[in-house]
């Protein structure tokens, strides 16, 4: 009932201006699943996009100037709406992603309680004071008040792999500093997204405070990221496309998480029995297709042959199907995603890895592959695969695992596998990237830690307390007195 007003039929609606309207033209969405049409989504021209962002600018100003706990108000709405829906969203997330029925559960609550908690926190963020006097005794007659503003209009561009949690991270915090939004959410996943954008507009949100962009990426996306009443984009994503939105958008603000190549260094004295599962759920959760995966596994010293085996053995019993089955590997989001994984495990077994595969293929559904001697001739030593493959790279001590793991364009996050602490913390401080699990797989959660990358992999942070930072600018009033 709720989801019917952003719908015509089987094609969805853009939502600009406080209005769901329909659209000329729309794309069809197919599941990655079975390949049947979920519906269309709404195809915008660049007269729409700018129709969009106009509305953002007109209702930026109002909306900035209710309290925050106003603000605060109209997203816990939102968030209790997302909630009592999650059922019905998690369905469609299911088939429009293929990700397992249970996380696409998962993503919808986390979100409901993400928005919960932007919220809690955004009511805590005081300005301050900053009195003068301190470098030289003759300012001491001035003091600044720092406050903290809104931005203007943010681009919010979300990614395929968390329709929901990746919006609302970026959207929740914008909103609640005072921000206007247009959304733009990836094309896959875009109907999902829609149904978050309903939760939160039937919360209360004013007309033209959240609009959507949605369309061909060749022709929204260039003109959006370079519109002149963009004032900040948040975007989560591929490399490729951080680096042309880097290009493409000028002088404002931008906070991005891009690509990854997370190692698992597994350090000697590691103890296998923890760092096996942990390496699987890492490595093929979601059939590998999140930013924070395990994409290789860095063994030093005789370790790989005492961990290749246990990994063998694990990998024999990963469930893998129907999402609807909450398998751990599920269908890749498309045949050319399945095509390149497939390319990188040609590659490195042309060039002397070892395989252990069941080596079934079933369209886009690809069966967890583990590589074993892979070197960095081969491609799958450092290309970002999105998919269920593990490469195991061996080296002689620790130095060169640093060294091995640091050599990347990428800089997400890291694993550390190990007992001693004093070692553990020495790799961590030698890691270049923006986050390092000691003893855990790399995640992003829990939703209020800093998340953020270094290298190809990010600018800027993100987590709950950090994304309403990144979401506002600093003031400073300056009093000069006597
Ligand atoms: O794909 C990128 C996501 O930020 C990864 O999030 O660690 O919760 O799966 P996750």
């Amino acid at each position: 009932m709720l989801f019917d007003a952003i719908r015509n039929g089987t094609n969805y609606k853009k939502y600009v201006n406080g209005a769901w309207q329909a659209t000329q033209t729309t794309i069809p969405i197919l599941s990655p699943i079975d390949g049947a049409e979920l519906g269309g989504m709404p195809a915008m021209t660049r007269t729409e996009v700018d129709d969009a962002i106009a509305s953002c600018v007109a209702a930026q100003k109002p909306w900035a100037r209710k309290s925050l706990y106003e603000r605060g108000d109209i997203l816990l709405q939102g968030a209790q709406l997302l909630r009592a829906n999650a059922p019905e969203i998690a369905d469609l997330l299911t088939r429009e992603i293929a990700k397992d029925h249970k996380s696409c559960l998962l993503e919808v609550t986390r979100t409901a309680d993400l928005i919960q908690a932007t919220v809690e926190q955004g009511k805590a963020l005081v300005g301050e004071v900053v009195q003068g006097g301190v470098l030289d005794a003759d300012t001491r007659h001035k003091t600044a008040l720092v406050t903290r503003v809104p931005y203007g209009v943010v681009l919010a561009v979300s990614p395929f792999n968390y329709p929901i949690n990746l919006a609302a991270s970026k959207i929740a915090p914008a909103l609640l500093m005072g921000n206007s939004v247009a959304f733009k959410p990836s094309t896959q996943g875009s109907l999902s997204a829609l149904h978050l954008v309903r939760c939160l507009e039937q919360g209360g949100l004013p007309a033209g405070v959240l609009c959507t962009i949605t369309g061909e990426g060749s022709v929204v996306g260039p003109h959006m990221m370079a519109h002149p009443d963009i004032a900040l984009i948040n975007f989560t994503g591929s490399t490729g496309v951080g680096q042309k939105i880097a290009k493409g958008s000028g002088m404002i603000p931008l906070v991005m998480e891009l690509g990854g190549k997370d190692p698992a260094i597994i350090l000697p004295d590691a103890d296998l029995a923890r760092a096996v599962p942990h390496i699987i759920g890492g490595a093929f959760g979601y059939a590998g297709q999140r930013c924070t995966a395990i994409k290789r596994v860095i063994a030093v010293g005789d370790t790989a042959d005492r961990l290749v085996p246990l990994l063998q053995q694990a990998m024999a019993d990963i469930p893998v199907g129907n999402p609807f089955d909450d398998p751990l590997v599920t269908p890749l989001i498309s045949k050319k995603a399945a095509d390149y994984v497939q390319s990188l495990i040609d590659d490195a077994r042309a060039k002397g890895a070892d395989v252990y595969t069941t080596g079934k293929r079933q369209g886009n559904l690809l069966y967890p592959t583990l590589c074993d001697h892979v070197t960095e001739d081969m491609a799958l030593a450092h290309e970002e695969p999105f998919g269920p493959v593990l490469p195991v790279l061996r080296v002689s001590d620790t130095a060169e695992a640093v060294a091995l793991a640091n050599r990347s364009e990428y800089g997400l996050q890291a694993s550390v596998f190990g007992r001693d602490v004093d070692v553990l913390l020495d790799v961590a401080e030698q890691l270049d990237a923006g986050t390092i699990n000691l003893n855990g797989k790399t995640e992003r959660g829990p939703d209020n830690f800093p998340f953020l990358g270094t290298k190809n992999s990010g600018i800027g942070v993100q987590g709950i307390r950090y994304a309403l930072e990144a979401s506002s600018q600093l003031k400073s009033i300056v009093i000069h007195r006597g």
